[in-house]
């Protein structure tokens, strides 16, 4: 249909029809058993025609399902418009991948991408349209969550994952590709940056690091294509997202262009009043519409009092059409109005999902996704070693993640299975061992079995219930039983490598005497099998956190590119009055890009062809990387600058650039680069980009703490 007939539609609906097609609906209300709809109905307030008329859908799934609502739907609508199925689809639908925040740590693009477009071809199949993916809020607070549903601390970084996703899902070309489905970025905006990392909890901040660390994310998202976004719950300069014009028509559809759906978080509507900015759910409606919010997720503020409103003439009748229009579009954009069953197909569903092909790509992209964190020569381990895996993860099928609607853990691979596969020589318990609370039975045999190996995999981590949405934590260190247990087994035997499954940076502090720290993140469906082939050396580790870890949880947030402040602390951190605490220092314990491999890369000769630069001519730059050992590897060669001397403060460090490169045993190379005048503009007062003449560190290395140096200007003929 095109732009004509699709205004035509909606001039023939009427202001009801036109009010429901914004409401999103639950699964339940579309359940084809009366008494499961019945309490939601009433909870809601809402009639069997509201329902009928509802515009899209949310958690409905099930290629068999998706047809029957989908045909039943447009058998009642009066207008044969389609209705439109979400869900969360964050990391993986019925194949899991690993978490976000595991995903970020592959420095990976493809790995993104190619997660994306296998979790749409599952669940286009299972009859959905869109997913409420990615979530690319910058995240620096660890006790946070939801940390585990973005790719970590850093916007450039944050930037590149959020295009990939997108181009993932959405491929390009939404309307006949039914292998793929529209992606809806979130959460609009700077949800990430709740204070005290309580979720849902107040974010405050200038206009300016909203725009130069928070903003870009999502605007990459949108530049790449993404079709909807959806508002957040948290207030920026003390309003309400979900009700913020100034965010939305402002910034998001003048300034950004957007010209696709805007939804609203689930219930944030009417979570406007409990904000305190509207007195009822009637001002959240005004608030909302006069924002741009098309789509009320779960709430039902719109559809009681929208007709209301526009009667009373305090909601103009057009902003409730733009609203219908853009929701048509999207359905129009989807290829919905001429095949309303789109992907769904239920022999394909058998087929694709859960495939040995999509459990292949798993379990490569976990492999990739697990970050080395400290060995002292214990890894890889050797098929001919003793190995005794014990403790809570060691069993665990508890290895998806929050984020895994569709998943089933008694599909995923745990370690020792993983393990099995691998090599003969291993022993495991038969105790159960809990997360916190071990019975002495169990902590007994997993002495026992320390005792007798050559080497000890300490399998501990956190429960997927512990991460996620509504799941922050103050305290990140692991639970104290499983403290208490490296110290017994570390006392039975001191070659102890820990692996960690987790959803945020934890304070690792106490499981210091481990001589390998092994960060497999929440790894997924293959996550055992990925785990048990990086320890035993089949895959060689090749990722880098994306958000430090902290030493301690009282420096939180730390992240690599802070402000120097007036009293930087590099310039002697013996001295009372510089920026510090008394107790801890000011760094991480592992750092932004951080993380080993088996291979041994080295750095040197970083060069400039020329130390001065203007708009107009780029430097170009290279550094010799040279693998050292003799098992090939990849590495990644990370880039920083540093502005001296900015119109605002400037962070010590940003990345501009990271490249992948593949290093066989002893092999060299050297890496070139390019910078050019764009890389290096920040938002200055004005709130827009631009540069600045003067001096500037370039800074290349493995991680953002171990870096190369050297300088060079920019000249600015303005
Ligand atoms: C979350 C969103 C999610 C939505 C729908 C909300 O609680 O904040 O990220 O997309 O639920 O499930």
């Amino acid at each position: 249909m095109n732009k004509t007939n699709l205004t035509n539609l909606v001039n023939q609906m009427t202001l009801t029809e036109k009010v429901d097609q914004l409401l999103q609906l639950a699964a339940a209300f579309y359940s084809d058993k009366a008494e499961e709809k019945t309490g939601p109905m009433s909870d809601l307030g809402l009639n069997e025609d509201n329902i009928n008329n509802a515009g899209t859908t949310l958690g409905i799934s099930g290629a068999k399902e998706a047809i029957r609502v989908q045909k039943t739907y447009m058998e009642k609508n009066r207008l044969n418009i389609p209705t439109l199925l979400m869900a969360d689809i964050v990391h993986g639908f019925r194949t899991i991948f690993p978490i976000p925040l595991a995903l970020g740590s592959s420095w990976d693009l493809s790995v993104a991408e190619k997660m994306a477009e296998v979790s749409a071809k599952e669940a286009a199949v299972s009859g959905l349209h869109v997913t409420f993916s990615p979530m690319v809020d910058l995240v620096r607070d660890p006790r946070w969550g939801r940390v585990m549903e973005s790719t970590g601390e850093d916007s450039f970084l944050n930037s590149r994952f959020a295009a990939a996703f997108v181009k993932g899902y959405q491929g390009d070309d939404l309307a006949n590709d039914f292998s793929r489905v529209a992606a809806c970025v979130k959460h609009f905006a700077a949800y990430g940056a709740a204070i005290g990392g309580r979720d849902y909890n107040t974010v405050n901040m200038s206009e300016r690091q909203l725009r130069e660390s928070y903003l870009p994310g999502y605007k990459a998202a949108l530049d790449a294509g993404a079709k909807l976004v959806m508002t957040s719950f948290n207030v920026v300069d003390g309003v309400p997202a979900t009700g913020n014009e100034w965010l939305f028509r402002d910034v998001l559809r003048d300034e950004f262009g957007f010209d696709g759906v805007v939804i609203s978080d689930w219930g944030a509507v009417k979570e406007i009043v409990a904000h305190g900015v509207v007195a009822d759910e009637k001002g959240a409606a005004e608030l909302a519409i006069k924002a741009g919010v098309d789509i009320e997720m779960m709430t039902t503020c719109y559809s009681r009092y929208l007709a209301e409103l526009i009667a009373e003439g305090r909601v103009a009748e057009s902003l409730l059409d733009e609203a219908v229009l853009r929701i048509l579009q999207l359905k129009n954009d989807l290829g919905l109005f001429e095949n309303p069953y789109r992907g769904a197909d239920e022999w394909l569903e058998a087929e694709l999902i859960l495939s040995d092909e999509h459990r292949q790509i798993a379990e490569e992209i976990a492999a990739k996704s697990i970050v080395l964190l400290k060995n002292e020569q214990i890894l890889p381990l050797k098929r001919s070693e003793k190995v005794a895996i014990i403790g809570p993860a060691a069993q665990t099928q508890d290895i998806l993640g929050a984020w895994s609607w569709q998943g089933k853990q008694s599909e995923a691979i745990s370690l020792v299975t993983g393990a099995r596969r691998l090599s003969k020589n291993i022993v495991v318990g038969q105790e159960v061992f809990d997360y916190f609370e071990p019975s002495q039975a169990a902590i007994n045999e997993a002495l026992a079995l320390a005792k007798s190996a050559d080497k000890v995999v300490l399998a501990l981590g956190e429960q997927e219930w512990m991460s996620g949405e509504a799941a922050s934590r103050s305290d990140i260190t692991l639970p104290e039983a499983q403290l208490d247990l490296v110290k017994l087994v570390l006392a039975q035997n001191e070659q102890v490598v820990v692996t960690l499954y987790n959803g945020r940076p934890l304070d690792l502090r106490g499981i210091d005497g481990a001589k390998a720290i092994v960060e497999a993140w929440f790894p997924g469906t293959e996550g055992g099998t990925a785990l048990a082939k990086i320890l035993w050396g089949d895959y060689n580790p090749s990722a880098r956190l994306s958000m430090s870890f902290p030493e301690s949880v009282g420096q939180v947030p730390v992240y690599y590119n802070c402000d120097n402040t007036g009293r930087p602390y590099e310039s002697d951190p013996d001295e009372k009055y510089v920026s510090k605490y008394l107790d801890v220092s000011n760094y991480a314990k592992y750092p932004f890009g951080f993380g080993l491999s088996y291979s041994q890369f080295d750095y040197e000769s970083l060069t400039l062809e020329d130390q001065v630069m203007t708009e107009d001519r780029n430097l170009r730059g290279s550094v010799r990387v040279t693998n050292q050992s003799d098992v090939a590897g990849v590495e990644t060669v990370q880039l920083y600058i540093y502005d001296k001397v900015g119109q605002v403060t400037r962070p010590v460090k940003e990345l501009k650039g990271f490249y992948r490169v593949a290093l066989a045993a002893k092999a060299s190379q050297v890496v070139a680069f390019e910078i050019d005048e764009s890389m290096l503009q920040y938002v200055h007062t004005n709130q827009k980009m631009s540069s600045d003449s003067g001096e500037f560190e370039l800074l290349v290395g493995p991680n953002s703490r171990d870096l190369l140096k050297v300088t060079f200007a920019l000249k600015k003929n303005r």
